[in-house]
């Protein structure tokens, strides 16, 4: 944990936040990779996750933008009513869930609203490397297009959708921002559900191998699309032979925390990896947003705040 505080807040669009925090005893901050975001711990035992969106080879401070959500449950409007100058938080180590491939010979960008965050950091690094890279960010009005001066300073390609201007057009405009591929060509894509959906839906139609496409999920999807079906299973903690039943309505980490094992965790929506355990026996029901589809196939680990169990058990490494 490290403990920063609050040394800039601005506000850089509509609903959007900037803050920079500075380490509190003012050393360097741990270094990170474009696309990482850090945990931040707020009053009330909340941990909401936040890109950072500056220069990734500046360790002097850390960049956030925060956009307002309509379904704040608390932590996004925290930090835009009560949050103020000189405020001290403990924030995580930064973590890289989403990263620039180096495989890619160009780099394609799409974003929707604050998912624009992890993809500045991105720009950052392909203007600093001299690497090829277009933009194409969708904003529900200019006034809600937050960074655009910074990213037309950078010189590259930057299309800007403006929903209220010309009719949201999604999925159909996002066949034109992904038209002329080049074969060494990868996509990133962090936005709203919706529109990573239509991304998604995009690529495969069009033949592109999935590991051309890269997605940073900000938000689990609405409740009423997840999967519902849940079935009691054991879970067999392998150092400590504790054998447990989940029940329908719990977690995996909900049931451990009601037999006293705290375990690592910090979203508790599958976005984070921080729950993440090795499955030393039995099939995961993978239900998080951040295995690839090779590594849930390969049923190595799980994380265990949404994950259940295809088996009668399973036997995890805690
Ligand atoms: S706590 Fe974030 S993925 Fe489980």
């Amino acid at each position: 944990m490290i403990e920063v505080k609050v040394v800039t807040l601005r506000l850089e669009a509509e609903g959007i936040v900037g803050i920079e925090l500075r380490a509190a005893d003012s050393s360097p901050l741990p270094p990170f990779e474009p696309g990482a975001h850090i945990d931040v711990h707020l009053p009330g035992e909340k941990t909401r996750q936040y890109s950072l969106c500056n220069d990734a080879s500046d360790t002097s401070l850390y960049r956030l933008g925060v956009g307002r959500s309509a379904t704040s449950r608390g932590g996004s409007a925290y930090i835009h009513e009560n949050l103020r100058l000189g405020d001290r938080l403990t924030i995580s180590e930064p973590r890289t869930l989403f990263r620039l491939s180096p495989e890619a010979d160009r780099h394609r960008f799409i974003a929707g609203g604050i998912g624009i965050t992890p993809i500045l950091a991105m720009i950052r690094w392909c203007v600093h490397h001299e690497r090829p890279w277009e933009l194409h960010y969708c904003v529900r009005s200019r006034s809600h297009a937050a960074y655009v001066d910074e990213l037309r300073s950078f010189g590259g390609s930057v299309h800007l959708y403006v929903d209220d201007e010309e009719q949201a057009r999604i999925p159909r405009d996002v066949g034109m921002m992904m038209r002329n591929m080049d074969a060494g060509e990868h996509v990133y894509c962090c936005g709203p559900g919706g529109l990573m959906d239509a991304v998604a839906a995009h690529g495969e139609q069009a033949g592109l191998p999935p590991e051309r496409i890269h997605f940073e999920r900000f938000a689990a999807p609405p409740a009423e699309t997840r999967v519902h079906e849940n079935g009691s299973f054991s879970i067999v903690l392998a150092r400590s032979g504790l054998r447990c039943v989940v029940k329908p309505e719990e977690s995996i980490l909900e049931c451990l925390e009601r037999h006293g094992v705290q375990a690592v965790s910090s979203c508790r929506e599958g976005l984070c990896r921080s729950c993440e355990v090795a499955l030393l026996s039995g099939e995961a029901d993978h239900r998080d947003y951040v295995l690839g589809a090779d590594e849930q196939e390969a049923n190595k680990s799980l994380m265990i705040c949404v994950s259940r169990a295809r088996s009668s058990e399973l036997v995890i490494d805690l």
